[in-house]
């Protein structure tokens, strides 16, 4: 409310002054976007933030319906990066062969990414942590490449790392060892975002990215946190443990019920991964501080969500992301600021190449001018601020991964797999491709069609079967299947507009 009347009163005054006044003005809020590395929220991944729960969601909105476009790091992050589906900037998977930050990335769609815009808006730019799982690496310009649109960047060297890695410092090579106080990457690009605001101009706006390595592998706690939640295991609710028998070929290949072996692994993973998170809460307490203290809280949008979800034992997979169901393509969203109602939950159903275009709305780009596939969500947010509807459908689209040889620790499985620990149990595969259309507003369902040699179709009714256990394609009227596959063929293909007025 206060900062709405002094953007108001500045804006009167600026029209009665000068128009150089004016250009502050209107592009006066600062943001902040917080980017976890597989925090799923479906099996409990929000839990351990108590601090950020009541910091970020409670001064502001919980979305309750917030998806990953896609399951997997580095295509995840290229959508929340260009505000695409990956059809559209075409990073396929993780490796540089499948576009993640390869040089084609860099040439056609990072100068195109939304920072790039906020940047000529003259707002004040800072990355810190993980970025795309191959930047850095040799064949995609090393550390010397640093992306358009960044004033500082403190890029991470490769996949998520909690002790001895490398960063792109503004293009410089920077080696970090094991010491917790000097080198935690969390705590790191902690320090270094509050350098980085100390350091600004007053007189611009801000935007920073910070990607802490939590909670991925390898799970690193800091040293106080090693022995948090003793006690905590895997939820064993829904899916967990259960066979995933009228699925597709990957889920119907893991043994059940899981050896003991694979869940005392996930476990440990999973109170491993909480521990991780304990730091990243205590980011945004002392971020939140010293927005307070330089006064430019309410001033300051701040979201915070994560490049998609996580598993721990359902359908018998022991641990890993990449599946359509929910555990895997469900994001925690948490965002507060300028014109946002506190404490609201909200259930429209919210995308990842949607924060590009909420970013930018923010910033009072006109939107028409921006080629991506997503829409603002900030009139669902703060209805005073802007009038909007939400989109009808949505896809998830994926491409598997795989390796071309059998992997020597599991001779009897074939090739064409990959991510098959522990227990030779297969997370991915070439074969695991697919795409899904879901509807949230008017029936809760889910059509997948997979790219595999029996052309694979799965569907879900989420209404009554929300956590995934029955595949209706045998039972669910034609009719409905013909209309859902006509939906996903105009998706596949869209761009732009027509991904966001699919009838
Ligand atoms: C990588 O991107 C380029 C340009 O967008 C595209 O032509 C190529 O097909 C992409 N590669 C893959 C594996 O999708
Ligand atoms: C970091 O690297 C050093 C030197 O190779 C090694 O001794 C140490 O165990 C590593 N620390 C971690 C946490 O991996
Ligand atoms: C971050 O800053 C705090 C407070 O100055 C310090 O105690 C801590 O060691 C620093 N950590 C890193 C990794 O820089
Ligand atoms: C597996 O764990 C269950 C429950 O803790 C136990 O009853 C069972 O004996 C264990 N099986 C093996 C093979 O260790
Ligand atoms: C936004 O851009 C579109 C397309 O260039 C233009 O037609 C429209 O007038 C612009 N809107 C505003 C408010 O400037
Ligand atoms: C939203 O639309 C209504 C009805 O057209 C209009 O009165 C109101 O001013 C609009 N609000 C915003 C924030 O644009
Ligand atoms: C990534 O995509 C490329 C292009 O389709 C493919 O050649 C490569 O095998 C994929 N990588 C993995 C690990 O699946
Ligand atoms: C999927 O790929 C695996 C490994 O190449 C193969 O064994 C399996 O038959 C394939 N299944 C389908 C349905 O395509
Ligand atoms: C699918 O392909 C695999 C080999 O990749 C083969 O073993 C299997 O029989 C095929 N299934 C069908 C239904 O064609
Ligand atoms: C989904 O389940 C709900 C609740 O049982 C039911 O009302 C609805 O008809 C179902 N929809 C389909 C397509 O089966």
């Amino acid at each position: 409310m206060a900062s709405a009347r002094v953007l108001s009163t500045c804006l009167f005054v600026a029209l009665l002054t000068c128009t150089l006044r004016c250009s502050h003005c209107v592009k006066l809020s600062n943001i902040i976007l917080i980017l976890t590395d597989d925090q799923d929220v479906e099996m409990g991944g929000m839990t351990p933030m108590k601090k950020t729960k009541a910091l970020i969601g409670d001064a502001g909105v919980t979305f309750s319906n917030a998806f990953t476009a896609t399951p997997l790091c580095c295509p995840s992050r290229s959508s929340i990066l260009t505000g695409k589906y990956p059809h559209n900037h075409m990073v396929r998977n993780n490796s540089i062969s499948g576009n993640c930050s390869s040089t084609t990335w860099q040439k056609e769609a990072e100068p195109f990414a939304f920072p790039v815009y906020l940047n000529k808006l003259r707002y004040q730019t800072f990355y810190g942590g993980k970025y795309l799982n191959q930047y850095g690496s040799k064949d995609a310009g090393g550390v010397g490449h640093v992306p358009p649109g960044w004033d500082q960047w403190h890029a991470l060297v490769g996949n998520s790392k909690y002790y001895n890695y490398t960063l792109s410092l503004n293009g410089k090579e920077e080696k970090h060892g094991d010491n917790y106080e000097k080198d935690y990457l969390t705590d790191l690009v902690l320090n270094r975002s509050l350098h980085f605001l100390e350091e600004r101009s007053p007189n611009h706006p801000f935007f920073m990215m910070l990607s802490p390595p939590s909670p991925h592998s390898p799970w690193t706690a800091a040293p106080q946190y090693q022995q948090s939640f003793s006690d905590v295991k895997a939820p064993r609710d829904g899916s967990f443990n259960m066979p995933g028998k009228d699925k597709h070929w990957l889920l119907r290949q893991p043994a059940n019920p899981m050896p003991n072996s694979s869940i005392e692994y996930l476990d440990n993973a999973y109170r491993r991964r909480w521990q991780t998170l304990l730091s990243v809460d205590d980011m945004v307490e002392q971020l939140i501080k010293k927005l307070d203290s330089i006064k430019e809280l309410s001033n300051t949008y701040i979201f915070y969500t994560s490049d998609h979800g996580y598993h721990t034992g359902q359908f018998s997979l022991p641990i890993d992301k990449r599946q359509l169901y929910e555990f895997d393509i469900r994001i925690p969203l948490l965002v507060r600021g300028p014109g946002i109602k506190p404490k609201q939950v909200l259930q429209s159903p919210v995308l990842n190449i949607d924060l590009s275009m909420t970013i930018l709305d923010i910033a009072g780009v006109n939107l028409s001018t921006v080629n991506m596939d997503g829409q603002s969500f900030l009139p669902q947010m703060a209805p005073s601020l802007r009038n909007g509807t939400e989109r009808p459908f949505f896809l998830v689209e994926y491409t598997g991964e795989g390796h071309s040889s059998t992997d020597p620790s599991c001779p009897k499985l074939g090739p064409g797999l990959a991510e098959c620990f522990p227990d030779c149990v297969c997370e991915d595969a070439f074969n695991n491709t697919y795409a899904c259309v879901r509807s949230l507003k008017d029936a809760n369902l889910q059509y997948c069609e997979f790219a595999d040699n029996e052309s694979f179709v799965e569907m879900y009714n989420l209404t009554s079967d929300p956590h995934q256990l029955e595949n209706i394609v045998k039972k669910v009227d034609p009719a409905l299947l013909q209309i859902m596959n006509q939906r996903l063929i105009k998706l596949e293909s869209c761009t732009g507009d027509s991904c966001r007025n699919v009838k």
